[in-house]
């Protein structure tokens, strides 16, 4: 029963050092699973989410050494194609990435249909087209297995055009490819920084992948992979997470360790807010001194305003002078989230895929929980802003993909701190 508890107010000043991005690193580490070999993998985000990752990859045989906090050595070269269990597979969303880094390496892979936050429907027809469209055969029986075998010939270059634009397919069908014979295109892909950074990762293993970052993805499978040693790039939404924190409450916070390429879309709402964001090489300086100004919102694939960056800037909304909407172009229902800042005393409509936030009415501590990974986030942004003490629950959704945060946080002057109940004595300051 851990909880974090926050007693709001506190402006934040100092330094925050940005993990490597989770979204990133965890299609990577399941593309380790493509290679006979080495892989040394720094900049490794401590979250929980990893964790899991590489213990299932340690359950089909891969041998998982950590070097340190943040680095890893895999080597799969004894992996071999067998079902993990459904207990972990079922606990977060890329244990799909299985099926593509299994399909690429032994022609098979077996997984629980995988779990993850609850954004309503999250179905995957079209990693299975994409697979498909290699020669792959995939089925689902009916308690939610799903096996992908190709045939004696095993899987061919293929071309796809996506009928939705999927982070998750894109990357997936891009470690099926990888080593299927003739040359695979994907149009309309995806263009995360993360689709870059698995495709910089497997190239580095040898690997011949074009046009990541852009729509159209040509790869020409070569007939195996090397190991290789790899950065992690910076995560951009827990960077664009504390950028919103600083912004809520006021202060000046320097965050190193990121890209300002990738959150220029993050940057480009936070200013028309009148928050300052100054980019230097690789870090930024986010700097709040005015009342926050209204502005609206809609979720887009990259480099659109990225949708797991919608909650943290619904919390910000609450602080703002005037209505400010907040429409999802991703999820089908990714305001999950909004009784729980109702219960901080928001006021929030709504309607569809449409959040309209009057802003200006103060926050009052109370409980509330996390309900997933980054609506978490926005409860500890609200909480960093209401009045009195905020006790989050269900945390352990926010330490799916948050490495430190309150450590972080404290180090910038928040009053935060974590706890594990019950223990009715503790209190903050
Ligand atoms: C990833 C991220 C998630 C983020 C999302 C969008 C991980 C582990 N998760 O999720 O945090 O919110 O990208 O940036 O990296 N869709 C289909 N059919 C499919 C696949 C997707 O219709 O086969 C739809 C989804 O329902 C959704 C949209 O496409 O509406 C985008 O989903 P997708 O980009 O695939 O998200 P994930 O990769 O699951």
């Amino acid at each position: 029963m851990e909880k974090i508890l926050i007693r709001g107010g506190k402006p934040l000043y100092g330094t925050i050092e940005i993990d490597g991005m989770k979204n990133a690193a965890l299609p990577i580490v399941f593309a380790a699973l493509l290679v006979p070999g080495k892989c040394h993998i720094d900049n490794l985000p401590a979250v929980k989410d990893i964790a899991l990752s590489l213990k299932i990859l340690e359950t089909l045989g891969a041998r998982v050494e950590m070097l340190g906090p943040n680095s890893v050595e895999i080597d799969a070269t004894c992996a071999c194609p067998i079902l993990p269990s459904a207990d972990l597979t079922r606990k977060m969303r890329a244990s799909y990435y299985l099926l593509g880094a299994g399909l690429g390496r032994f022609g098979s892979a077996m997984v629980g249909y995988p779990g993850g936050c609850d954004f309503g429907k999250r179905p995957i027809d079209q990693h299975v087209k994409g697979f498909e469209s290699l020669g792959a055969i995939v089925e689902e029986s009916e308690d939610g297995l799903i096996t992908a075998t190709v045939g004696e010939g095993g899987l061919h270059s293929g071309n796809i055009f996506f009928d939705v634009v999927s982070v998750g397919a894109t990357l997936n069908v891009m470690m099926a490819a990888v080593t299927a014979p003739g040359q695979t295109i994907i149009e309309n892909a995806a263009r995360e920084p993360h689709i870059v950074d698995l495709a910089n990762f497997l190239n580095t293993c040898g690997a011949q992948i074009t046009g990541a970052g852009t729509d159209t993805i040509k790869i020409k499978g070569v007939s195996e992979l090397h190991g290789c040693s790899y950065a992690i790039i910076p995560d951009m939404i827990e960077a664009g997470t504390y950028m919103a924190a600083v912004a809520a409450t006021s202060g000046q916070v320097k965050i190193n360790n990121v890209i300002p390429k990738h959150l220029e879309s993050i940057t480009a709402k936070l200013e028309e807010m009148g928050v300052s964001v100054e980019e230097l090489d690789d870090a930024v300086v986010v700097t709040r001194t005015e009342p926050l100004q209204k502005c609206n919102i809609k979720t887009l694939p990259y480099p659109g305003f990225p949708t797991d960056m919608q909650p943290q800037f619904c919390a910000l909304f609450c602080l703002a002078e005037g209505t400010c909407h907040l429409t999802e172009g991703v999820w089908d229902n990714r305001f999950r989230y909004v009784d729980e800042l109702r219960r901080l005393g928001a006021q929030i409509e709504v309607n569809g895929k449409t959040a309209s936030v009057t802003g200006g009415a103060p926050l009052h501590g109370t409980s509330v929980r996390a309900v997933d990974l980054r609506g978490g986030a926005a409860m500890v942004i609200a909480g960093l802003c209401a009045d009195g003490q905020t006790v989050i629950d269900d945390i352990h959704l926010i330490e799916r993909g948050y490495h430190d945060l309150v450590g972080k946080l404290t180090a910038v002057g928040a009053d935060i701190c974590r706890v594990v109940y019950p223990d009715p004595i503790v209190q903050l300051s």
